[in-house]
């Protein structure tokens, strides 16, 4: 386990918070030092004012960092009631974020090509990675999955950094392909070479996006949720199952390379 955290408390001032889909947030804050320091497929753990019950942080990717301006932007879906606390903060509120946490992704060396596959709301940390393949002249390709057409989010993001292709996949057939993303994503395994497969989204997306990446010979990384309690080791609240062993994915991921997960 890599020691110690790379994780400071930052406070933080909310810039803007709007909705951005079905249920979903877009959130802005400015916490310069973090911007500065926060890299693709980390996480932060955040602290929602209004609750004095509620002890735990929530731990967000982010979707964007802006070091110029000190500010990271975060896309969260509202599933309970510290997420619907943070729908409530408005422009101005200010609170703290333990960050940045984990390690992020790991392109290998010599990737020449990749495929990104988000479902849901496992989209955000796969748009700073797609801006390091674009700041690297690697092309890629992005499969996105989502309920319906008005639950989905990143594909204009992932366009306006360069995406060659963009598959899109939803459950209910009102956007691009009717059904599931693990399917787009495995035809173009099958047509293309890829050097390496990002996945993030439901646990059951990402072990057959895993196996699709494994038949076609390619390296695979995803970044896993797990309920995290303290994130920066303390707990082991956070384990995943893997060839090597138990590991906690707020310090040895919340990336881990695809091959090696045991317990999805
Ligand atoms: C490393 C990491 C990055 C994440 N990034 C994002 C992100 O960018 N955007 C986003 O919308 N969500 C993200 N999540 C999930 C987010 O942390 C949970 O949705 C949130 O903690 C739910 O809090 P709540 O109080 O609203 O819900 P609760 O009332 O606590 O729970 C509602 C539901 O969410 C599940 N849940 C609660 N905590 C977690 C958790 N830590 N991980 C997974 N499921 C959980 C519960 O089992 C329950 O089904 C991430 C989780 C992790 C571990
Ligand atoms: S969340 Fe506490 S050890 Fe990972």
């Amino acid at each position: 386990m890599p020691q110690p955290s790379s994780a400071r408390l930052h406070e933080f001032r909310v810039v803007s918070n709007d909705k951005i889909a079905d249920d979903t947030y877009a959130l802005v804050i400015e916490a310069p030092a973090l911007a500065a320091a926060i890299k693709p497929g980390q996480f932060m753990n955040f602290e929602v004012p209004g609750n004095a019950m509620s002890l735990l942080r929530i731990p967000l990717s982010y979707a964007r960092a802006d070091a110029d301006a000190g500010t990271v932007e975060i896309w969260y879906a509202v599933v309970g009631e510290g997420t619907e606390r943070l729908s409530q903060m408005r422009p101005g509120d200010t609170s703290t974020v333990l960050g940045p946490g984990g390690h992020g992704w790991s392109v290998p060396e010599g990737c020449s090509r990749a495929l990104l596959v988000g479902g849901g709301i496992g989209v955000p940390p796969l748009v700073p990675l797609a801006e390091q393949l674009h700041a690297q002249g690697i092309e890629f390709d992005v499969c996105l999955g989502a309920k319906t057409a008005t639950a989905g989010v990143g594909s204009s993001e992932l366009d306006a950094l360069g995406a060659h292709v963009i598959e899109i996949a939803t459950d209910d057939g009102t956007d691009g392909y009717h059904g599931f993303v693990t399917d787009p994503a495995a035809k173009l395994l099958d047509e293309k070479r890829y050097d390496y497969v990002a996945t993030c989204g439901p646990s059951v997306m990402m072990s057959k996006v895993a196996e699709s990446a494994a038949k076609a010979g390619a390296y695979c990384e995803a970044s896993l949720e797990r309920m995290m309690s303290c994130g920066f080791g303390a707990c082991s609240t956070c384990n995943v199952e893997t060839t090597e062993g138990m590991k906690g994915a707020c310090m040895c991921g919340p990336v881990f390379d695809a091959s090696k997960v045991v317990v999805w």
